[in-house]
């Protein structure tokens, strides 16, 4: 099921403009592998939330090849970038756009589980994105809620996914997601809600 009509989405994409040549080789690279990366319209959402609270120490879990990285190094100027990544290719791939861009300095990549490592970082978060696994959203929940900082945001994409969740009883990853948004939207230390842009992107605020 189509979340945005096309025709919407190409207003859209005529209305944003242009963005860094990088983000844009990076865009090419996600249309020959078909690798799923955010996009322009969700990538300025994340660009702009960051800016929004000021942000500085952001943690995603499921960087890819850091296209979602990406916009946030391009939103923390002095801040820092926790990446995580199970695949190490695309860690390599990441560091050299990212370097390419001049913003590698701001981004760190950790390989391995993102559910690991986020218990090896230290300290609060302005910003938790969640990007992994669909069948591990739930316990990344459970991970990264406690982790953000009061006034700070837990952000996860995919969380329409592709309209299934509004069916009857899906698959394993679909069944998870609506776990995911069930567990998110009945805490009351989050005001959450869903951007329906492409796939679906949760916002929460941690009052
Ligand atoms: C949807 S892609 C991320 C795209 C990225 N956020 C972007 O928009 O550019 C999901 C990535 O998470 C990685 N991944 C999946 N489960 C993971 C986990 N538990 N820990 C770390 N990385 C994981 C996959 O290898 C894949 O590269």
């Amino acid at each position: 099921m189509e979340i945005v009509n096309s025709k919407i989405e190409n207003y859209l994409n005529s209305l944003y403009g242009t963005r860094h040549e990088v983000l844009v080789k990076m865009e090419a690279e996600a249309n020959e592998r078909n690798f799923p990366i955010v996009g322009p319209l969700v990538g300025k959402l994340l660009y702009q939330l960051a800016r929004m609270i000021d942000a500085r120490r952001v943690f995603e879990m499921g960087s890819g090849y850091g296209y979602s990285a990406f916009w946030w190094a391009l939103a923390v100027e002095g801040g820092e970038i926790h990446c995580t990544e199970g695949v190490d290719s695309n860690r390599e791939r990441g560091e050299a756009y990212l370097k390419e861009a001049g913003l590698l300095h701001r981004v760190k990549y950790h390989v391995g589980d993102a559910l690991e490592i986020i218990d090896k970082v230290e300290g609060k978060f302005d910003i938790v994105f969640i990007d992994i696994d669909k069948q591990k959203y739930p316990a990344a929940l459970d991970k990264a809620a406690g982790r953000v900082r009061d006034g700070g945001l837990l952000v996860a994409d995919n969380v329409l996914w592709s309209g299934k969740v509004a069916g009857k009883k899906g698959d394993a990853s679909t069944e998870a997601i609506k776990e995911f948004n069930r567990k998110l939207f009945s805490r009351t230390d989050f005001a959450a809600s869903i951007v329906p842009v492409r796939d679906g992107v949760a916002v929460a605020y941690k009052m």
